[in-house]
Parts: structure tokens; C-alpha cells; sequence
């Protein structure tokens, strides 16, 4: 029988806010056992997931969609805000209950919460046999082993070279077109209001060949979108022979920029994204990369976090409210098309009536395609915990919130209304969420274009002509094809 693995995750992104549930087939016979994933947290949790899969696979686990048939479940946690975290032990909660009548389930905590609470884990939620961290998957199948003997398998080691260039990940629900590719892993930033450098470790770039291998792949069985993913991808830096690989490797050291461009020339059809950019570290190079090869999207996400340099220096964000307005004139100044985005806090510690309608003004001013808002969550152990007091009420926090996202909302309505009249080319992700006779996907600028289906499917570039709008969805007719 022809068995193709079975791909099984349900997605919880805190950033994306989505929810994505895959199909599969399995045949018990060929497995070990059935695992099932379930991921939270950003789209590098995700692309973990899809390594996770592949080394199970490759040692005779198979994968389920359906929790309940499942010998082993595998939760990839996220510890980004307290919500998160919470989400997390309610889904655990859940799973304790089928331990009940399935005494040899095991289930396995993955990722950022497992980094953060390492063995702590197991003695808060009993029901949880494997602590795994995210520099530790490799090891996976040998914790499987030792929980099977009945003892608690922890694994929380953070490595300064792990970037699992040689593992192909499986795709986990993908719908064939997008995929991710992680291009490097931790972050060296320190801002102080953030878990991940704790979480995720030092920085480090994979293997710049390892990566062009991955895309090249991906375009070969049909995808034609990839997102290169880091935390700070403008601080990739590869450096060359030393880290030589059975891939072979490149003599010289590779920066974002080579290596976006050495992505872009794989295919003109294969578009590129990338994310996240740090305004500190993006260059005129990557933006001059993005202006000199059609198929880089012109889209960055350039988070800024608030607007005001006294909450930025408290942040660590090390750069002024003034520096970032100059490189976000200077993005408008060589991409003049581009899209830009942003993610926004409010309510950090000390933050003023003042400090927020300095981060109202800047949003005005910055006119984002696209923010991703948030009121702070203050993470055990960060900077700003051990130095700064969590002193904005809950109900403050919330309502500058609130007026944010209304300010959002306007803002986006009125970038979408800039469109219409224009025509852009869109990559068919799908179906629309509304219905099977219209299709969507995105333009160049990341905006999601609708349009009824007529003779295009899902993978084709088409060009399509923006008659109307609302505040998050382009609405239009295929022009040319
Ligand atoms: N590396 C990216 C950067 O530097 O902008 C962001 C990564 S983080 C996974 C995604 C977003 O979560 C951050 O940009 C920030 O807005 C938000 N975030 C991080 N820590 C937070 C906290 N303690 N409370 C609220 N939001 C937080
Ligand atoms: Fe967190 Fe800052 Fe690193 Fe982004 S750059 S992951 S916000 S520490
Ligand atoms: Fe969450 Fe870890 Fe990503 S804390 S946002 S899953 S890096």
C-alpha cells in the first residue's frame, strides 16, 4: 500500500492569531507509534514543529490528526505572554482526561514553556512525562524510551551550534504553495521585556547552503512561496568554510542580503518573504535587494514595540523614536510600494498618557499595513521583571489597547482604499474563507486579495484588479493571467 505520512498539527499562533487543522492518512502497521502535535506560539514554533515530525518519523513514529488515537502527544509550547502559557494548561487539562482511559499515553511539553520551566513543568502538571526544549529535539526518540520505562524524560540543554540544518522538515498542514524556512535560531537582542533570549538561547545562523537546498526542494515540489524566519533576520551571518557541511558551503561569509538574494535567484516564480526584521540591524542592502529582484516581496516587518524613546531606552530597544521614523522614510524612500508592519505594547512599565500618544502619533504617522498589538505581560526572569516595577493597571493597559487597534483599523481601511483602482499580482493560496467559488491569496505588499475563482487554482500567479474593500481583505477581478 501506498502510505504517505501522516501530517497532523493544529496551530495556535499568539502572533497570527489562526487556527490551521490538517489531514492525514496512516496505517498502524507501519509505525512504532502515532504521535500527535499540537503548536502555539509564532511561526518558528511552527517550523520546530515540522523538525519535530521529521525525526520522529525518521524513527518509526507515525503521525495522527486525531489526538484521541494517539500513544503520544506532543503540546509545542509558547511563553511569549502570560495568555499564552494559560492557553496552554487549559489544553493540558484536557489531555489528563484521556490519560484516564488510556494509562500508556504519553504526553510530551515542547518548546519556549518547556525551555522556561524546565522539571518545574513535570511538578506542576503531573500528567506531563517529557520536558523537551527546543535545542533538544534530536534527542527525542531516546526520551521516548526513558518515559516508557515510567520515568519523567527532562531535556532543557540550549546549544550554541544547534540549527537542525540537516533534518528536511515535513510539512506539516500546508496547503502546497507557503512554506517556512528557518534561517536562524535564538536571539541576542536582550529586550527587556522579552522571554526569548532565555527560551530560544544565543544566536546562530544555519548553513547558508542547507537553506538554499531546503528552498530549492520546495520549489521543485511545487511551492512557490517561502518565508525565510528568524527572530532578527538581519543579523544572519554565516560564516563560511569553518562550519563546512556534508552540503559543501560557501568560501566567503554570507549576510541577509546574499543570501535573499541567492534565495530570489532559485526561480522568479518562487517568491520571497522574510521575517522578523529589526530596525537596528536592516540594511540599505536588503532593502536595494528587495528593490532589484521582482519576486522579494516588497513587505517588511519592522516591529517598533512603542513610539516613545524614553519607553524604548526601558525596552532596550536601542535605537530612538526618531532613528526608527528615519528608516522607516528611508524603506519609502527606495520602496516606495513596500508594505510595512509593526508590533506594538502598551502599558509597559512607566509607560504615561504621554508615552502612548507618542506610540498613537507614531502609527499615524508610519500608516502600517499591518500591527500586531499587545498589552504587556510581564515574563519571570526577563529584564524588565528584575528591574522595573509592573505598575500600569490591567484596565489602562487594555483600554490603550483598545484605542490602538481602533486607530489600526482606520489606518488599515485607508491603505486598503489606496488600492482600489490598482492592479497586483497575487499568489492563489486557497479557497476564500467565505466560499468555494472565490479565491484568495496575497499581493506583493502581504495583503490578502479576494476574487472569484473563474479558471485559476490554487499556486498561480494571477494579476487582478481591486474594484473594493473592507479593512482587512482586497476585493477584485483577474484581469490577466
Ligand atoms: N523578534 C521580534 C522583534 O524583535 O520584534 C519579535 C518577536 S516576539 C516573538 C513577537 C512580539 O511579541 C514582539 O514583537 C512583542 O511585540 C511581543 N511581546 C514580546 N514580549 C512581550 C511581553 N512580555 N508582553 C507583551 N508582548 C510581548
Ligand atoms: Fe525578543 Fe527583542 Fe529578540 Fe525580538 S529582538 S525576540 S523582541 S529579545
Ligand atoms: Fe512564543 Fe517562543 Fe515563539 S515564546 S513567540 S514560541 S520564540
Amino acid at each position: 500500500m501506498d502510505t504517505f505520512l501522516a501530517i497532523n498539527t493544529k496551530i495556535h499562533d499568539e502572533n497570527r492569531q489562526g487556527e490551521v487543522f490538517a489531514t492525514s492518512a496512516h496505517d498502524d502497521n507501519l509505525y512504532k507509534k502515532l504521535f500527535y502535535i499540537e503548536s502555539y506560539g509564532c511561526a518558528m514554533n511552527f517550523a520546530d514543529s515540522e523538525v519535530v515530525a521529521s525525526i520522529l518519523q525518521t524513527n518509526g513514529f507515525g503521525a495522527t490528526n486525531n489526538f484521541e488515537e494517539a500513544d503520544l502527544i506532543f503540546v509545542n509550547t509558547c511563553s511569549i505572554r502570560e495568555k499564552a502559557e494559560a492557553t496552554v494548561r487549559k489544553r493540558l487539562t484536557e489531555f489528563r482526561k484521556l490519560k484516564k482511559s488510556n494509562p500508556g499515553l504519553l504526553v510530551g511539553v515542547l518548546g519556549c514553556m518547556a525551555e522556561r520551566l524546565k522539571a518545574k513543568f513535570i511538578e506542576e502538571e503531573k500528567l506531563v512525562d517529557m520536558v523537551v526544549g527546543p535545542d533538544a529535539y534530536r534527542t527525542l526518540p531516546g526520551l521516548i524510551e526513558e518515559a516508557e520505562t515510567g520515568q519523567k524524560a527532562v531535556n532543557v540543554l540550549l546549544s550554541r551550534d544547534e540549527t537542525y540544518a540537516d533534518i528536511a522538515p515535513i510539512r506539516l498542514n500546508s496547503n502546497g504553495v507557503n512554506a517556512f524556512v528557518s534561517i536562524m535560531r535564538g536571539c541576542n537582542n536582550m529586550c527587556s521585556f522579552c522571554v526569548v533570549p532565555f527560551t530560544r538561547g544565543r544566536e546562530r545562523s544555519r548553513d547558508a547552503v542547507s537553506i538554499l537546498n531546503e528552498c530549492k526542494v520546495l520549489f521543485d515540489d511545487g511551492y512557490k512561496e517561502v518565508t525565510l524566519l528568524g527572530q532578527n533576520v538581519d543579523s544572519y551571518h554565516w560564516i563560511g568554510s569553518q562550519n563546512a557541511t556534508e552540503a559543501g558551503t560557501y568560501d566567503e561569509p554570507v549576510t541577509f542580503a546574499m543570501l535573499l538574494e541567492k534565495v530570489a535567484l532559485i526561480s522568479p516564480l518562487l517568491r520571497v518573504r522574510f521575517s522578523t526584521s529589526h530596525p537596528k540591524d536592516i540594511t540599505d542592502k536588503v532593502l536595494f535587494t528587495i528593490l532589484k529582484y521582482n519576486n522579494i516581496c516588497n513587505y517588511i516587518h519592522l516591529p517598533v514595540q512603542s513610539g516613545s524613546s524614553r519607553i524604548l531606552q526601558l525596552m532596550n530597544r536601542t535605537y530612538t523614536r526618531e532613528w526608527y521614523i528615519a528608516k522607516v522614510n528611508r524603506i519609502r524612500e527606495i520602496l516606495p510600494d513596500a508594505g510595512v508592519s509593526t508590533d506594538m505594547i502598551t502599558g509597559f512599565c512607566t509607560e504615561t498618557e504621554e508615552d502612548h500618544e507618542q506610540s498613537m502619533s507614531l502609527m499615524k504617522y508610519c500608516k502600517y499595513d499591518l500591527a500586531y498589538m499587545y498589552f504587556y505581560s510581564e515574563r519571570p526572569g526577563t529584564l524588565a521583571a528584575r528591574r522595573f516595577t509592573d505598575d500600569i493597571p490591567e484596565e489602562v493597559k487594555k483600554r490603550r489597547l483598545q484605542e490602538m487597534v481602533d486607530l489600526h483599523r482606520q489606518n488599515t481601511l485607508e491603505s486598503m482604499q489606496r488600492d482600489i483602482g490598482k492592479t497586483c499580482k497575487v499568489l492563489i493560496e486557497g479557497f476564500s474563507k467565505k466560499t468555494t467559488e472565490d479565491l484568495q491569496g496575497r499581493n506583493d505588499q502581504n495583503k490578502v486579495v479576494v476574487f472569484a475563482k473563474g479558471n485559476s487554482k490554487k499556486g498561480d500567479y494571477v494579476f487582478v484588479k481591486i474594484t473594493s474593500c473592507t479593512s482587512g481583505t482586497l476585493i477584485g477581478t483577474v484581469v490577466t493571467t
